[in-house]
């Protein structure tokens, strides 16, 4: 009797903090069977984006092995409508370019301008710039037929109408930002010495301009987490890696601007003059040695209500964590671990990434030695501490990456994942979590 009634004090004490998010339904689709060979090319971290919603439709760039076999592999794109409802599936291949460097840098990212080009970046390695885009505006006077031929453009190796340097290039991303136009960041230079460039697609005139070189390494190279531009504000933080080894790893930085990247500004709202290097004054948020296990490049969003949230794994409190920094609209940063019943992260193992949705935080994290990708949601409220498992994806041996605009504009979050096992069974599947917030 006792022992119940302290049991229903200390539920009673739980509840009230016990949110609401939870998934109400579950389905995936296989895009296509995973290139063969150990090395990945779909689902890594840094790819931004694999998977993008763009008016009614949603879009997926992927690798698939092309007719010759092993190591050649062709640039996929997919589309498939999403509203009012959900439809099939429809794939074509650029045939024009194989893909061959086995190496998981040369990933696919795409970015789609608001006058509807779709823009493709890919195959990287500190090599020339490879991009292609659509000859006009197909995600917005959205074509019956989805073939090649629909998209039009060829292979490029420098961005039309802005300036070099166009290589040695790593990491193309793409961001929209509110008037429509895009933004592209990429690394020119190498791995623990490099440094970060953006330009700028205007909608208007289909023409791209240099807004030129943000961060500057010395001696060293930022590998950022993101570039989310949300509301008028374009957020960036990283970590600094000092030789091509990722032990060097070191610290958490962040800067902020507010006329998409062309001046920069610490978290305290001090302007910062460009290129913004390591040792610019208020652009370190949290020191953190070498040595901690920090994976560089992990994940980053923004929230509708003007907070910032990161994700970065590092082992300062002597076991590998995940942790969730947060900085508050006043520009005051915490960090916090997320207590979730996951395995300690392996060094090196899977990154994983965070997405909002108005006050729901949510965290997409791999569990290595389970072979598995858990999602959580956090609230507000519950000052983002009040973690609950809301779904577990099988089978996962992958970065999963998440479909942002189509979270932002529906209750559903879309996940792209590649599976484990054997080339043949193995796929890269998109998988929706309907949610009520
Ligand atoms: C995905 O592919 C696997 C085979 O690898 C198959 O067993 C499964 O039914 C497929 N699922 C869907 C939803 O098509």
């Amino acid at each position: 009797m006792a022992f119940s009634s302290q049991l229903l004090l200390f539920l009673t004490m739980l509840l009230p903090f016990a949110h609401s998010i939870s998934v109400t339904s579950t389905k995936y689709w296989n895009i296509t069977t995973d290139p063969q060979g150990s090395v990945r090319l779909n689902g890594l971290a840094f790819q931004q984006h694999a998977l993008t919603t763009f008016g009614d439709y949603q879009y997926v760039a992927f690798y698939s092995t092309g007719p010759k076999g092993y190591g050649n592999h062709y640039v996929n794109l997919g589309r498939r409508r999403v509203s009012p409802s959900v439809g099939e599936w429809q794939y074509f291949a650029f045939t024009d370019y194989e893909q061959k460097t086995l190496d998981e840098h040369n990933t696919i990212s795409v970015g789609i301008s608001g006058d509807g080009k779709i823009h493709l970046s890919f195959d990287h390695h500190d090599v020339p710039l490879n991009y292609r885009v659509s000859s006009s505006g197909i995600a917005k006077t959205v074509p019956e037929q989805w073939t090649q031929s629909a998209s039009g453009g060829s292979v490029q190796h420098s961005l039309p109408g802005s300036s070099g340097p166009w290589t040695p290039l790593t990491y193309p991303r793409f961001e929209r930002i509110a008037n429509g136009d895009l933004l592209m960041e990429f690394r020119i230079g190498q791995s623990g010495a490099g440094d970060s460039y953006i330009h700028r697609y205007s909608s208007t005139s289909g023409q791209w301009s240099n807004i030129g070189k943000y961060l500057q390494g010395q001696d060293n190279n930022a590998y950022i987490n993101g570039l989310t531009s949300l509301d008028g504000k374009l957020y960036v933080s990283w970590t600094v890696r000092e030789t091509p080894d990722a032990s060097t790893n070191h610290d958490f930085y962040f800067a902020l601007s507010e006329d998409d990247g062309r001046t920069w500004k610490a978290t305290n709202g001090n302007s910062v003059s460009k290129p913004i290097t390591p040792s610019t004054t208020g652009i370190k948020v949290y020191t953190i040695p070498q040595n901690s296990e920090i994976i560089n490049q992990e994940a980053q969003c923004a929230d509708s209500k003007g907070r910032f949230h990161a994700l970065m794994r590092d082992k300062s409190s002597g076991t590998a964590k995940f942790y969730h920094y947060l900085r508050t609209v006043s520009g005051t940063f915490s960090k916090t671990a997320i207590n979730v019943a996951i395995s300690t992260p392996p060094y090196l193992s899977y990154r994983g990434k965070l997405a909002s949705a108005g006050d729901n935080l949510f965290a997409i994290l791999p569990d290595a030695p389970k072979s598995t990708v858990t999602i959580w949601g956090a609230t507000a409220a519950g000052d983002f501490k009040d973690w609950k498992s809301l779904a577990t994806i099988p089978n996962m041996n992958c970065e999963p990456l998440v479909d942002y605009d189509r979270l932002a504009k529906s209750s559903v979050l879309s996940v792209f994942v590649r599976q484990g096992g054997p080339f043949g069974d193995r796929k890269v599947q998109v998988w929706d979590f309907g949610l009520a917030l």
